[in-house]
């Protein structure tokens, strides 16, 4: 369910609102809350739900008052836990759960109270970690559902600040880092047969031309010609034409410029090196790291920061076929560098690999962040909640950690150490497109150093954080999370010059 949510230093009584919604923490009452303005009815039944044990507060938990005739006639009670505890992170996550439950609602409009015990979570800041966690939260994937669809196409969400505690700048920037941040999650849970690499172009085509963005594409044709070898290596096994996409944002003041590069492969079998049928559907999330490049570009476009941003993505399918790589072949890089295929299934480092390579030199970026579904290693060295991270320069990483903690797009970083690199040497090639079994998710990006030079640089493998991520409560139980775009909204607001 997609929310409309706008901001008012106005009242309760001015506002025709079916239910509103009031934040709690634990051990407290309207008044600890902050919630002196409701009415003297509406205070009682919340106090008497907290009293008699109903409601305690905790993180998680929620509870529907029906008021009777009082205005609202609805309270939604939504706990964020012990007070001493809140942070942006946390009620985002309570707000997540309030935008749960109005997805599952039949309600048109709905009001939000914000209350000074809120400030506590990042000042004014508060009113943007609600707004983001509410449309976070809300968000459902419900295009390939055939049920004619009577629900209203959005919900009005009025967010009330009566005593300024936060501000209308904050609320609609929460708003924009998650509208931007679904727009990546429904990218990532549209289906193989809807989104190939051409789907995929046309969709970074529609932000640029909406948002008022330059926008480029290479074909197949041109890749040959450039000596793409590693990305067409990857493409020949498909009927879909690869396409090495380009999306550019331009500040007239900046003095630097940022690439984002992401992991487009709109369908990975794994090629020749076929993987195992059981969870083979989920690799349609294998454009995770693309996606999260298309969001973040939508949101930098309204955001407007002095620095230029440059989004690419490769983007190809990876599938067995008559043409299809074999393993054994041996690819030229555009970079010159000769690169053996041991395994057809590591496929998102040689896409990545030739992006960089050619990003690097055409736009010369004073900083490059990847994202990519890189390696199987990476969700069994962190799970799903923090994406792995790899890096040649340390500054930039702390900046990409911070941005992760800000965000909640959490992320580790991996130790880089030259002897890794050791395990890529190819027998006959430069170097081999898998290190073995050890440290898979290290050997993944260290693969992809041999493509960005000295330019400041991090890797982010997003393998587990992408999608199915549990116990986030503004994260959907299934499907794509959207990983990636508001971490790297994050790192671009603060962005200053690299030591
Ligand atoms: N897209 C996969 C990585 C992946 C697997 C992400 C499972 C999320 C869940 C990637 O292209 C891949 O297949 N990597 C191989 C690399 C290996 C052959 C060195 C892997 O992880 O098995
Ligand atoms: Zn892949
Ligand atoms: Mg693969």
């Amino acid at each position: 369910m997609d929310l409309k949510i706008s901001y008012s230093t106005k009242g309760l009584e001015n506002e025709a609102i079916e239910s509103l919604i009031v934040f709690l923490p634990e051990k407290s009452d309207t008044r600890a809350a902050g919630l002196s303005s409701l009415a003297e009815t509406q205070k009682k039944l919340i106090n008497s739900a907290i009293k008699e044990e109903i409601f305690n507060g905790k993180t998680g938990s929620s509870l529907c008052l029906i008021t009777g005739s009082s205005k609202p006639s609805q309270l939604l009670l939504v706990g964020i836990g012990k007070r001493d505890e809140l942070n942006a992170e946390t009620l985002r996550r309570a707000a997540g759960t309030a935008g749960k439950l109005l997805s599952g609602s039949k309600l048109k409009s709905v009001g939000v109270m914000l209350t000074n015990v809120l400030s506590t979570a990042g000042g004014k800041e508060c009113g943007q970690s609600v707004s983001e966690g509410l449309q976070l939260g809300a968000y459902d994937f419900k295009s390939y559902k055939s049920s004619v669809n009577k629900d209203p196409k959005y919900i009005k969400i009025r967010i009330l600040d009566k005593d300024s505690i936060s501000n209308s700048n904050a609320v609609k920037h929460g708003a924009l880092r998650a509208v931007s941040a679904n727009l990546a999650r429904t990218l990532g849970n549209t289906p193989g047969n809807d989104m190939n690499p051409g789907k995929l172009a046309d969709e970074a085509k529609k932000i640029c031309k909406s948002e008022g963005l330059e926008f480029k594409v290479l074909e197949e044709k041109e890749m040959k010609k450039l000596g793409m070898g590693m990305l067409l290596g990857v493409s020949q096994g498909s009927v879909s034409p690869g396409k090495l996409i380009f999306m550019e944002y331009k500040h007239p003041e900046a003095e630097e410029t940022l690439a984002l590069v992401g992991k487009g492969v709109t369908f990975d079998s794994g090629g020749i090196s076929l993987k195992p049928g059981k969870t083979m559907d989920e690799m349609k999330f294998d454009m995770c790291g693309s996606a999260a490049v298309l969001g973040t570009m939508n949101a930098v476009a309204q955001m407007r920061p002095k620095l230029n941003i440059i989004g690419v993505v490769p983007a190809t399918e990876n599938l067995p076929g008559g043409n299809a790589q074999r393993p054994g072949d041996i690819v030229t890089a555009y970079n010159g560098k000769k690169v053996e295929i041991l395994n057809t299934d590591a496929e998102g480092r040689l896409i990545l690999g030739d992006a960089l390579s050619y990003t690097i030199e055409q736009y010369k970026p004073d900083a490059v962040v990847d994202l990519a579904t890189l390696t199987g290693a990476c969700v069994v060295a962190l799970g799903n909640h923090a994406s792995g991270a790899l890096s040649n320069h340390k500054e930039l990483m702390e900046r990409v950690s911070l941005a992760g903690e800000k965000s909640g797009d959490r992320v580790w970083e991996l130790p880089n150490f030259p002897e890794y690199g050791e395990l890529l040497k190819g027998k006959y090639g430069d170097l081999q497109n898998i290190g073995g079994p050890s440290a898979g998710t290290i050997t993944g990006g260290k693969f992809l150093e041999h493509f960005v030079g000295d330019t400041p640089w991090v890797h982010l493998d997003i393998a587990g954080t992408a999608w199915n991520v549990k116990y986030v409560d503004y994260h959907p139980a299934t499907g794509a999370t959207g990983v990636g775009v508001r971490l790297l909204i994050d790192l671009i607001s603060e962005w200053r010059p690299l030591n």
